[in-house]
């Protein structure tokens, strides 16, 4: 073993900023008081790390490689496997992040066990539970316990590594990347220099065997151990589990993705029996809506691939003090400013005395334009008190001269629409000019090619 050089370094908690002295605020997340001392230590880490990767490959010239396409397994959730970009890449290095408790085990439990299901031999490493706990579990997610899933309860890290190298597993998941610890390192378990160099040495494992790599990390708001962000850049793919506290649902969003598109997302909910894949999110958002209350719009928004109808509530209140409050939740604070300076300016709705409150139901974040006229009537209906016909999708992106410019992805849109029982569709006038085909769908089209005509569409009922 070789002797340890370290040196006290202080390193910020949450974004893994390094400094020679202790600082108050972090210059790199400008996050406080999140400084803590390490031991940090240069040269081992970066021999354990040389001794691990197997790959010891001369540069070749770029037009010499053949390009292969990256193998992929499939586990069977669809949403799961969507959300990765198609399947789970053999050598690719996913992070799953989340709040505690939200479900990130279950998830990757539940992933593990129908790639063993397949064939797939999968380690599960558990650090944070017992193997009896992870049993538990299992048995509450699947019915029949299957041969190539391996679980066991570690986290010494070299020991882990013999494992996998005695195992030679297809799959590994960590769970989690904070508990792991590499004994020679010094600093404690869960500091970021444990994490970052746990991560990197196990991602160079699984990139020199390709094995499809899982790392479970807990975001953590007070900074007491290493969040995910600090492995952000080491991985391949970081995927967000996300939930409301109080809702079952629960949506899986990839926010890097170095084998796919970032937009898509996946929505799950949690049973007594693992979670579910939910099929038709639209449903969900759109469940609770009170029909013909003035201030609703239902609008059609893209996440990467898929479509979904969220609908977005407008309130429009007078002032009680001279300052008017305009807030968003969901939507671009500055987009929903832009829009009530176009109702004001260009068509006359008087609101520069009015408090305005926006909402986009179901914890959705749209950033999809297509959502723009949909904004604005919102607070149009909500101002004058005409609701929008409780049948009707509004889509359409507002440019500064109240026109309405045409959408990408129409004909899903209108689809999901119709899917859902809308009957009516207000769609730009200039999508129609492009795709005459959207004429052959069976819902009404509304056109409009500026916001007036919107309004008058709703002022008409
Ligand atoms: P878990 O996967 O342990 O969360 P994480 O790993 O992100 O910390 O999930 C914990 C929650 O999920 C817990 O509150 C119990 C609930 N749960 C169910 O409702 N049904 C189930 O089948 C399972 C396994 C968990
Ligand atoms: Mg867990």
């Amino acid at each position: 073993m070789v002797a340890i050089k370290s040196k006290i370094m202080f390193v910020c908690q949450s974004c893994g900023h390094e400094s020679p002295r202790w600082l108050g605020k972090c210059p790199g997340c400008e996050a406080w008081n999140s400084f803590v001392e390490e031991k940090s230590s240069m040269k081992p880490a970066v021999k354990t790390q040389r001794g691990l990767a197997a790959s010891t490959d001369a540069p070749v010239l770029l037009k010499d490689v053949t390009s292969g396409r990256e193998e992929r397994m499939l586990s069977g959730i669809v949403e799961f496997d969507r959300v990765l970009g198609g399947g789970i890449v053999t050598g690719g290095v996913t992070l799953l992040a989340g709040d505690p408790g939200i479900g990130k085990s279950t998830l990757a439990l539940q992933a593990a066990c129908r790639l063993g299901d397949k064939g797939e031999r999968v380690l599960y490493i558990s650090g944070e539970e017992s193997v009896a706990q992870t049993k538990m579990r299992a048995d509450r997610i699947i019915k029949k316990p299957n041969a190539e899933l391996f679980i066991v309860n570690q986290i010494d890290l070299n020991v882990i590594i013999e494992f996998i190298n005695k195992l030679e597993p297809a799959a590994v998941v960590v769970d989690s990347i904070q508990v792991v610890y590499q004994p020679e390192l010094g600093s404690s378990p869960g500091s970021v220099s444990q994490v970052r160099e746990c991560a990197s040495i196990l991602t160079q494992l699984a990139k020199s065997k390709g094995i499809a790599l899982f790392l479970i990390g807990h975001v953590t708001k007070d900074g007491a151990i290493a969040g995910p962000r600090v492995l952000e850049h080491i991985v391949d793919t970081v995927l967000y589990f996300e939930g409301e506290r109080y809702s079952a649902y629960r949506v899986l969003r990839a926010v890097k993705n170095r084998f796919g598109s970032t937009n898509e997302l996946g929505v799950f909910e949690m049973t007594s029996g693992g979670l579910q894949e939910v099929l038709n999110p639209s449903e969900i958002f759109l469940a609770e809506r009170a029909k013909d209350a003035t201030g609703s719009v239902v609008v059609p928004i893209m996440e990467g691939t898929r479509p979904f109808l969220v609908e977005v509530q407008g309130l429009v209140a007078r002032s009680a003090f001279g300052m008017v409050r305009h807030k968003a939740q969901g939507f671009d604070a500055n987009r929903l400013a832009l829009l009530v300076a176009v109702l004001e300016k260009r068509q006359g709705v008087r609101l520069e005395d009015q408090d305005i409150f926006l909402n986009v139901v179901g914890g959705v974040r749209v950033e999809d334009p297509a959502a723009d006229l949909g904004v604005a009537l919102a607070v149009a209906s909500a101002f004058l008190d005409k609701p929008v016909p409780p049948d009707m999708v509004v889509m359409g992106e507002v440019g500064l001269s109240a026109e309405v410019r045409s959408v990408s992805h129409i004909l899903q849109r209108i689809n999901e629409a119709d899917k859902l029982g809308f009957k009516r569709c207000m769609v730009p006038k200039s999508n129609l000019k492009i795709q005459s085909e959207i004429k052959t769908k069976k819902i009404q089209l509304i056109p409009v090619s500026n916001v007036r005509e919107a309004l008058d569409v709703i002022k008409n009922g």
